[in-house]
C-alpha cells in the first residue's frame, strides 16, 4: 500500500484548502479526457442498432462484452470504431451525449471537455453536421440540465494523413462548429505529433485551445514533440514522461497538465495492474496530473470509479484527492470565472452531494 503524500515534499501545485471528508460527498471535478464515442454502453449500442435497423455481428450483450478484453491500444480501437456503426442520426449522437452527462453528474463531474472523432464518422458517410449538431444540441443545455459546463474538442485521427485533418478542421471552422479546442488521438506509435504541425498552426490561428494524446503507448519524445512542435497546452495521458527525468522536471516547472486515465492504462496494458500505475510517483514528483475516464464504457468505469479503485489500491488521502480535483479544474479550458466557482465548491464553500 502506498500513500501518495507519504515521505515526499509537498509537490509544487496550487494550494488547496482541505475540508474534512464528508462521508458520501463527491469531489467536484473537471473531466478533461473523455471520448464521447467511448461512452457508448453495450445496452445503448444494441438499442441504437435496433432503432437504425443495423444487424450487429454479436448475438447479444454477453457476446459483445466478451470482446472487451484488450491486448493493446489497437485492439481496443478496432472495436471502438466498429461499434460507431450504430451512430447514424443526430438523435443517436444526442442520446449518447445525454447518457454520458447524466452518469458524469452522478460521478461529481462539474465541467467536461469532451472529444469527438469527426473523421471516424465522415469515413462512414455520416455528415459532419449530424455528429456535431447531435452532440452540441445536448451540450448547449448541459449546465442547466446537469450542472456540468462543457467544451467540445474536435479530435483528429493521427493514423490518417494530416491533409485529412486539415480539410475537416477547415469544414468545422467554415460551419462555425461550436468547438473550443482540438486534440489528437487514435494509434499513437508510428504517428508522431510532428506529423500534425500545420494542423496545430491552423487551429492556433483560429483561436482554438490545443491538446494532444502523447506518451500513452508512444515514447516520452512524443510528449516533447507535442510541446515543442505542436505547442500544446495540455498532454492527454503522458504517463511515459516517467521514462525521462529531464522531461519530468520540465513538465513540473511549466505546470503542464497531464490528463491521466488509470483504468484505461490498465485495460490497454500500458501498465500491468493498477498497483503498477505511475500516478503516485507522478503526484510525488509534483506533476500536474488529473484523473479521467477516457472511454468509460470500455474500460470499466467513470471518473468516480477511477477514484474509487485508486483509493483501494493506493490509500489516497483526502489531500491527494483534493489535489487531483483542483488540478483538473485549474487545467481546464473553462473561463476563469467558472474555475473560481468550482474551486470554491471544492474548498468547501458549498456542500457537495
Ligand atoms: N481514442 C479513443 N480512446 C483513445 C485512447 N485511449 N488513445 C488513443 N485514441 C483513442
Ligand atoms: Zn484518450
Amino acid at each position: 500500500m502506498e500513500n501518495f503524500a507519504a515521505g515526499t515534499a509537498a509537490p509544487e501545485t496550487e494550494p488547496v484548502a482541505i475540508e474534512p471528508e464528508v462521508p458520501g460527498r463527491l469531489l467536484p471535478v473537471a473531466e478533461l479526457h473523455l471520448h464521447i464515442e467511448g461512452t457508448l454502453q453495450p445496452e445503448l449500442i444494441f438499442a441504437l442498432a435496433e432503432r437504425n435497423g443495423i444487424v450487429l455481428p454479436y448475438s447479444g450483450l454477453d457476446e459483445l462484452r466478451e470482446k472487451y478484453e484488450f491486448t493493446d491500444l489497437q485492439s481496443f480501437l478496432d472495436l471502438y470504431y466498429a461499434n460507431m456503426a450504430v451512430l447514424q442520426t443526430e438523435e443517436d449522437f444526442a442520446d449518447m451525449t445525454y447518457a454520458y452527462l447524466e452518469r458524469a453528474a452522478a460521478a461529481g463531474v462539474r465541467h467536461a471537455e469532451i472529444m469527438m472523432d469527426p473523421q471516424a464518422h465522415l469515413s462512414r458517410g455520416i455528415p459532419l453536421k449530424t455528429c456535431v449538431n447531435g452532440v452540441a444540441s445536448v451540450l448547449a443545455t448541459s449546465e442547466e440540465d446537469f450542472g456540468i459546463s462543457t467544451l467540445l474538442i474536435a479530435a483528429f485521427l493521427r493514423d490518417l494523413p494530416e491533409e485529412s485533418a486539415l480539410e475537416v478542421l477547415g469544414e468545422l471552422l467554415a460551419m462555425n462548429a461550436p468547438i473550443g479546442a482540438i486534440g489528437l488521438d487514435s494509434a499513437e506509435v508510428g504517428n508522431p505529433p510532428s506529423k500534425f504541425e500545420r494542423l496545430y498552426d491552423k487551429a492556433r490561428e483560429a483561436g482554438l485551445r490545443l491538446t494532444a494524446h502523447a506518451g500513452e503507448e508512444g515514447p516520452a519524445s512524443y510528449i516533447i514533440e507535442a510541446l515543442d512542435i505542436l505547442g500544446v497546452e495540455r498532454i492527454d495521458h503522458g504517463i511515459r514522461c516517467m521514462d525521462d527525468p529531464d522531461l519530468v522536471e520540465r513538465l513540473v516547472d511549466a505546470r503542464i497538465p497531464l490528463t491521466v486515465c488509470p483504468l484505461s492504462n490498465v485495460r490497454l496494458r500500458a501498465v500491468d495492474t493498477l498497483a503498477d500505475h505511475p500516478l503516485p510517483a507522478m503526484l510525488a514528483a509534483g506533476l500536474n496530473v488529473s484523473v479521467n475516464s477516457d472511454d468509460p464504457a470500455y474500460f470499466g468505469g467513470y471518473v468516480d470509479d477511477n477514484f474509487a479503485q485508486l483509493e483501494t489500491v493506493f490509500e489516497l488521502s483526502d489531500f491527494d484527492k483534493a489535489r487531483l480535483a483542483a488540478n483538473s479544474i485549474h487545467s481546464s479550458f473553462a473561463s476563469e470565472e467558472r474555475k473560481a466557482e468550482l474551486l470554491e465548491e471544492l474548498n468547501g464553500g458549498e456542500v457537495m452531494h
